[in-house]
């Protein structure tokens, strides 16, 4: 499908892994992906098919670069945090092996419509996102600084790219090992003033971005904030990733894979992030006054996935509340 010249919606490749690489903890992978990398925002994520035993469903990840042009015509790029049967089999796959990818799925993060300083919060593997994010507002003349946090230095993914990009960069670490001992929320509030901030993104463990969220209320700074919940068919149709979301109707239900995951802090009900069997719910849409004052929602909103791809033999299940 195609919108004002630009393709839109996901689609499902089988792309060669060009390139595996660690980064500390994680590992990075590029693969070979046109169609997904000329479809691709800041934000949204991609399901890739894992053939670990015991493994049915495809795992999610944050589509953390894309580019056009080479000899392959357009490559993305994630970074997984090795720690379960689909992590680790997808970490152990070498260059020259194909996996079957849908993307992109989700909504994009909205974009400033004017100038802006912005502040990109990335904890552990959330800042691979937020990286590519960093690209897209420089290279739309927006100043990028970035706050990057972790448990410890081998899972600062890459130091040195927010450093090159940002006009100012900080980073974080748990144990000290790099930056400040402590957390990114911990510099926040004094790092929001130090850069100015006019609009804060953030990615990461979905604590961080509910005391993210906090602070940036306090402070008045619009923040857009990329959630993770567990999934299961990633296109909409099984309710497993809900989140509450306060609506003009109340407290409602919303589906991180088609709803998000970018969502307004300030929308999400991190209080009652549980699941609850109220959950099926018609999804009407007045999501989208999300921060109309300062961003113009650009992303895709057309990106449902036809389900009748991916519902069957896909098993519902709900793994649990916030990681
Ligand atoms: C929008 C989004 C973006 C993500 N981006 C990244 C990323 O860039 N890098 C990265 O390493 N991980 C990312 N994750 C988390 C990643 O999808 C899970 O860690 C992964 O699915 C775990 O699979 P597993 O088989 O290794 O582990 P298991 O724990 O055995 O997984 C079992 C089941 O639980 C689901 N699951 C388990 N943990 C999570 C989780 N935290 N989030 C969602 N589903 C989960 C799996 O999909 C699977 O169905 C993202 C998740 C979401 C929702
Ligand atoms: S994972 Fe979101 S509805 Fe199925």
């Amino acid at each position: 499908m195609s919108v004002q010249g630009r393709d839109v919606g996901p689609v499902s490749m089988t792309c060669e892994v060009l390139d595996r690489r660690r980064l500390g903890r994680y590992w990075g992978l590029t693969l070979s992906a046109p169609e997904i990398a000329r479809r691709a925002a800041p934000g949204q994520f991609v399901n890739i098919a894992v053939s670990a035993p015991g493994t049915l469903l495809r795992r999610p990840f944050s589509i953390a670069g894309a580019a056009l042009g080479g000899h392959v015509a357009g490559t993305i790029d994630v970074v997984l945090d090795p720690h379960g049967p689909g992590t680790d089999m997808l970490a152990g796959v070498p260059p020259g092996a194909s996996l079957e990818v849908l993307g992109p799925l989700g909504r994009a993060f909205p974009l400033p419509q004017r100038r802006v300083s912005a502040l990109l919060v990335g904890g552990g593997y959330g800042a691979a996102p937020m990286y590519y994010l960093g690209e897209r507002l420089r290279a739309e003349g927006h100043r990028v600084n970035f706050l990057v946090g972790a448990a410890d230095s081998s899972r600062i993914i890459d130091p040195i790219v927010p450093k090159r990009m940002a006009t100012w960069s900080s980073f974080t670490t748990e144990d000290g090992s790099m930056g400040h001992r402590g957390r990114v929320t911990d510099l926040l509030a004094e790092d929001l003033e130090t850069t100015a901030a006019e609009v804060v993104y953030a990615c990461g463990p979905n604590a961080m971005l509910a005391a993210v969220g906090d602070i940036c209320e306090a402070a008045g700074v619009p923040c857009q904030v990329a959630v993770e919940e567990h999934m299961a068919c990633g296109v909409g149709v099984c309710m497993t990733c809900i989140l509450p979301i306060h609506t003009r109707k109340g407290v409602q239900n919303r589906r991180v894979c088609v709803d998000g995951p970018v969502f307004t802090s300030t929308r999400i009900a991190w209080e009652e992030s549980r699941y609850t069997e109220t959950a099926h719910e018609p999804v009407d849409d007045d999501l989208d006054d999300r921060d109309a004052s300062d961003h113009d929602g650009r992303g895709p909103d057309d990106s449902r996935a036809d389900e009748g791809h991916f519902t069957a033999g896909v098993r519902t299940v709900r793994t649990g509340g916030r990681r």
